[in-house]
């Protein structure tokens, strides 16, 4: 529900939140604009039929024209935003879906999808054009869909790569054409990295994305790709074998390592993989996509057991930002024939809706001060499973947990630390609320919790020092470091 009256400080309305940047500043620095103008420019097409989608490949002007014209069509569900551009210039698109797409609900989660993160990955891309069609047109006849988007604002980015795509080749299956960004960065090697210093220069898109989701606090992601059927979950990398002394040895010595590098919320991301891959027609079945390539029992893998990697997109949405994000792999082929669309929609339909459905298991709340005000980035943490999930400046925080009972520690400056215990059951969110009392006329002892996972600690300053973010979250020299196998 929104809280609409009174507090003009919890409307939060994307065209205050999101900064529009000016002309020479724009192509470094994105803003997100859900302008009036995009609205304008989509009557046309709306009028012309420009909201039917075909089962055809979009170029990034089809893409485009269609976005515009479905936001001009749906304007009570729908908001158009570009987080930033590629290096040759193309917009980074986002489409919000909700009962409330240009305002945050109070309470209630964002989530997202990001595909085409390889430009030559192409179905993902198509398949989120079909989610928004989907969503958009069952508002009113669909119950669930209906609930879903009262209760949620789905971000759907069908490109985050368009420069890539514009490059790749309808039918090409296995090549790494267009896999780049235009200056031949992968971009899902572009991130900071928890584990491994990445020493991979930031790119455009790979800082939008950044920017992107510490404005938001996502609770759940997707990251649509293709060349395989799997559901992957964190951690993508591993921490340096002891074996291993300098980082040329360990790179190779990893990359033959093939074991689980296990997250605190393995239980979690496991569910969450099973969520997809049980509800697709037939990730489950865990058949290989040719021989010699795996077979992944239940359709699911941890990522580094499958192959380990630096700078993934995933670990980063988990250990910087508290969203839980998996990897779908959704097609063998890469960039298949596009008369094979309509199978790949009708595969993924029923995963892709209940995939995200699964922000709202867990517990949710808010955490405030004795005077009932939020207390914004108080590090909220489950015993037992230490990386931090931050509260957003309404003091919300959203934890996805399975069902059983919980031990919390809310700490935040200037407060006392708190520690909750409450039940997860399976068939509705708990309702968390945590008052924190101040610190003033206490003295100062209280015991430093041990802090595992660092990276979550300094995600607002991430935006556009990601060589010193990355140097910073990867320094493991004040002993703070450890891995929660040690
Ligand atoms: C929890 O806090 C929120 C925000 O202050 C409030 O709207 C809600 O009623 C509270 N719920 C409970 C059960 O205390
Ligand atoms: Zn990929």
């Amino acid at each position: 529900m929104t809280d609409r009256k009174g507090n003009g400080m919890l409307r939060l309305l994307l065209v205050v939140t999101f900064i529009v940047t000016t002309s020479a500043q724009s192509a470094q620095d994105p803003g997100f604009h859900p302008s009036e103008e995009v609205t304008t420019l989509g009557e046309a097409e709306a009028r012309d039929g420009g909201t039917d989608l075909e089962f055809r490949y979009h170029d990034h002007e089809q893409l485009t024209r269609y976005l515009r014209a479905v936001s001009a069509r749906y304007p009570a569900l729908t908001a158009l935003y570009s987080i930033g551009k590629s290096v040759q210039g193309r917009d980074l698109w986002v489409m919000v879906i909700s009962a409330s797409p240009y305002e945050h609900m109070l309470g209630k989660p964002d989530v997202k999808y990001v595909a085409n993160i390889h430009g030559n990955e192409a179905v993902g891309r198509e398949l989120l054009l079909h989610l928004i069609q989907h969503l958009v047109t069952s508002y009113d006849s669909d119950s669930y869909i209906k609930w879903l988007l009262d209760n949620t604002r789905i971000h759907l980015m069908p490109s985050m790569n368009p420069d890539g795509f514009a490059i790749s080749k309808e039918g090409q299956c296995d090549t790494i054409h267009g896999r780049h960004n235009a200056r031949r960065y992968d971009l899902n090697r572009n991130f900071p990295d928890y584990f491994k210093a990445n020493t991979k220069q930031p790119q455009p898109e790979t800082e939008a994305v950044k920017e992107w989701i510490s404005k938001i606090q996502f609770t759940l992601s997707g990251s649509l790709h293709g060349g395989a059927l799997v559901a992957s979950y964190p951690f993508d990398n591993t921490p340096s074998a002891r074996i291993c002394r300098s980082s040329v040895l360990c790179s190779v010595f990893q990359s033959y390592a093939h074991s689980p590098s296990i997250a605190p919320d393995d239980d979690v991301f496991r569910h969450l993989s099973l969520v997809y891959s049980n509800n697709h027609a037939k990730m489950s079945r865990g058949v290989s996509c040719k021989s010699g390539s795996p077979r992944f029992e239940h359709g699911i893998t941890n990522g580094a057991a499958w192959y380990p990697l630096t700078g993934g997109m995933q670990d980063y949405n988990y250990l910087w930002h508290g969203c839980m994000e998996i990897t779908l792999e959704i097609s063998c082929c890469k960039y298949p024939p596009a008369h094979e669309l309509p199978k790949y929609w009708q595969d993924n339909k029923q995963s892709m809706i209940k995939y995200l459905a699964e922000a709202h298991r867990g517990a949710h709340g808010f955490v405030m001060d004795e005077n009932g005000n939020p207390v914004e980035r108080a590090a909220v943490r489950v015993k037992g499973r230490d990386v931090a999930y931050h509260t957003t400046r309404y003091g919300e925080f959203w934890r996805i947990l399975l069902p059983g009972t919980y031990r919390v520690e809310v700490t935040a400056e200037g407060y006392l630390p708190q520690d909750v215990e409450f039940i997860v059951i399976d068939s509705h969110p708990t309702l968390l609320n945590v008052t924190l009392h101040s610190a003033k006329g206490y003295v100062p002892s209280l015991p430093a919790s041990r802090k595992k996972y660092r990276p979550n600690r300094i995600r607002s300053s991430s935006t556009s020092t990601s060589t010193t973010t990355t140097a910073a979250a990867t320094t493991s020299d004040d002993g703070g470091w450890k891995f929660p196998e040690d």
